[in-house]
């Protein structure tokens, strides 16, 4: 896993430079743990019950088994789903009581907690096969299990509840914890590790790209004039003083956090990754359902859905002639929470859906393409 390849939107060389400079040493690829090798998992019974509250649930199983709502007898659908954030479950459970005995449902996810839930499903119930990786690992991953193309993809981005709600693990301001933020606990560096290493221009870069945080320089001094990062709750109050402008309701190290956090699990690098792998995927007819929950993920999604369906490449704009590009998905479609849904779940209140539909054009890799124009 490196996010050698994740450039930020309209960053200056330096800025990218000296993001890719740090993104070499955060992450440390390991094989993947498939189905029944252990995860190396420290949870206790405690935090295994965490619960999450699954957002855009009926919505997002629906469009990933391409129908318009669910019926109340089960679909019956034969056939192989991935969904690739499996969480605590909420998605594919309610998917499994969609499909038929012979269909299968692979699930990934980093985080070894989770991981832990998903076997103890797969225990249950054979359809179910089991994949502790990140969804960057999509093609690499299905293939070990003999599986090239599937009918229907859905990810649910981002932390879940549980994730937040343990202080240990680092993802909140609120609880106190190690400075971790890891979803994968068995790979790769913590927060603190980086932030003992970063320097102050590349942490100021990546509260601003990842956290669109307009303090940044100011807030990453103050981080790296700390001399320790043993805890969540001293790295908020820290940073909380150092941000000049409060807004009201807002913890002020809310989106330099999500920026760490961001940065550390690679998380939009995973996510075009995943994007770009979904084409050769999914089979004609299939489907894509994304859930995100903030813009930087969200305008990824919808750009790439933009390229892909309607052959819209913001490149393309200056060229007298634009290229016929292959449209690989048809009906890109946008659904936000009903207004119960966020009064029942206020983590809804920013999510989106944003669903597809593969087309039967055969995809060509941008390499292939470009030499068969040339
Ligand atoms: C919002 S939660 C999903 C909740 C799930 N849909 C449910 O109903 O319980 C996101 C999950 O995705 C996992 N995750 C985030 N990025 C990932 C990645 N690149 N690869 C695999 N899992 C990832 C996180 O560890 C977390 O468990």
């Amino acid at each position: 896993m490196s996010i050698s390849n994740y450039k930020p939107e309209s960053k200056s060389n330096s800025e990218v430079r000296s993001l890719s400079a740090a993104d070499d040493s955060a992450t440390v690829a390991a094989p993947s743990t498939i189905d029944n090798l252990p995860a190396q998992n420290t949870a206790t019974p405690d935090q295994l019950s965490f619960a999450h509250d699954a957002v855009l649930l009926q919505e997002a199983v629906a469009a990933v088994l391409g129908v318009k709502s669910l019926p109340e007898n089960s679909l019956q659908a034969s056939g192989i789903y991935v969904d690739a954030t499996f969480g605590r479950g909420g998605h594919s459970r309610l998917l499994l009581t969609q499909l038929a005995a012979d269909a299968q449902l692979i699930v990934f996810d980093k985080d070894p907690t989770a991981i832990t839930v998903a076997r103890e499903l797969a225990a249950e119930d054979k359809r179910v096969h089991v994949i502790h990786d990140s969804f960057a690992s999509l093609t690499e991953s299905l293939a070990a299990l003999g599986i090239s193309q599937v009918d229907g993809l859905m990810a649910d981005l981002g932390v879940s509840s549980p994730q937040i709600d343990d202080g240990s693990r680092g993802f909140s301001f609120m609880r106190d914890g190690a400075v971790d933020m890891r979803m994968d606990t068995t790979r790769g560096q913590s927060v603190a590790e980086w932030l003992e290493k970063v320097d102050d221009e590349t942490l100021a870069n990546v509260l601003y790209d990842f956290g669109e945080e307009r303090h940044s320089r100011r807030i990453a001094r103050a981080i790296k004039e700390m001399s320790r990062y043993t805890s969540t709750l001293e790295l908020a109050e820290v940073i909380k003083v150092a941000h000049p402008k409060w807004q009201k309701g807002k913890h002020p190290a809310t989106q330099s956090f999500q920026a760490m956090r961001i940065f550390i699990n690679n998380e939009l690098g995973d996510v075009d990754s995943f994007l770009e792998q979904s084409i050769p995927i999914i089979k004609a007819g299939g489907q894509l359902a994304v859930i995100s929950f903030h813009s930087l993920e969200d305008r990824r999604i919808k750009q790439f859905l933009q390229r892909h369906s309607k052959g819209q490449y913001p490149e393309d704009e200056k060229l007298p002639m634009p290229p016929n590009r292959p449209r690989y998905f048809s009906k890109p479609k946008r659904i936000g929470p009903s207004k119960s849904e966020v009064a029942g779940n206020p983590r809804s209140r920013s999510a989106w859906l944003r669903t597809a539909t593969r087309t039967d054009v055969v995809y060509q890799s941008e390499q292939s393409s470009e030499s068969m124009q040339s």
